[in-house]
């Protein structure tokens, strides 16, 4: 499917600065690149394929031609509300998939949208620092719309948007929508709102978790998106990033 090109693109989101590459090493590196350089807030980069995707934890993230969104969006947060751009991202992303109808969404700590616990997208922000000064994030979603997961390690934890849908979805229209819902919560970011609904839609409040050596239950999140951990000895640990696996 070609309904992603740099026609089609710049038309749909005008007036919007965007880039788009029919293939990119990562659409991070290029917004980050563009922010040292000035991009407004707002600057969208956008890619049909990704070479080089980077994933959390310093995995790598496939982006093949034709089958997902990936798309880097430049902010320009104070650098007291750069904890709240992961949730940022990934509210985005949960209002994009509800608005398609998907049932049964919710966030697993941090960031990460699930559809029937399932992982349908990806969300990376890196922030671009002069010294100590902030000088803006590049934030990274990747969404996996008819990527076919059979017979990858990934069958089982990875779901891509059409099939779970059960129709055909145009990526313009989804790219449209999630930077409409990017500046939604843009706008509201340092708020108590923002946080709150991002922790009301988390899926790990409540369970037993383990993510690295800790292993507990996920009891609450803090302003800042780290998750307080009760350990088995009792110790309430405060994790900052990690993957969680339930039990
Ligand atoms: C994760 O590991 O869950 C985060 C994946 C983030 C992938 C997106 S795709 C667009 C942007 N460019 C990148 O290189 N990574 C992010």
């Amino acid at each position: 499917m070609t309904e992603l090109s740099a026609e089609t693109v710049q038309r749909r989101l005008a007036p919007r600065a965007v880039r788009y590459y029919d293939r990119v090493d990562s659409t991070n590196d290029v917004a980050l690149e563009w922010l040292r350089t000035g991009a407004a807030a707002g600057s969208a980069v956008i890619a049909d394929e990704q070479m080089k995707g980077r994933g959390r934890l310093g995995r790598t993230w496939h982006t093949p031609p034709g089958v997902a969104l990936a798309v880097s969006v430049v902010l320009r947060p104070e650098a007291a509300q750069v904890a709240q751009v992961t949730m940022l991202g990934a509210l985005a992303i949960y209002d994009l998939l509800e608005g398609t109808g998907l049932n049964d969404l919710g966030i697993k700590w941090p960031n990460d949208v699930q559809v029937k616990a399932r992982k349908i997208c990806g969300v990376l922000p890196e922030a671009a620092w002069d010294g100590d000064r902030l000088l803006g994030v590049a934030l990274g979603m990747g969404v996996n719309v008819r990527m076919d997961f059979t017979g990858t390690e990934l069958e089982d934890t990875a779901i891509s948007l059409e099939p779970a849908l059960g129709r055909w979805v145009n990526r313009l229209d989804l790219l449209e929508s999630l930077l409409d819902r990017v500046d939604f919560w843009y706008a509201r970011l340092g708020t108590t709102a923002l946080f709150e609904v991002w922790k009301s839609r988390l899926t790990t409040l409540g369970r037993v978790v383990t993510i690295e050596n800790v292993r507990g239950v996920a009891e609450n999140v803090d302003a800042d998106g780290a998750l307080l951990v009760r350990d088995d000895a009792g110790t309430l640990r405060r994790l900052l990033a990690g993957d969680v696996a339930f039990g």
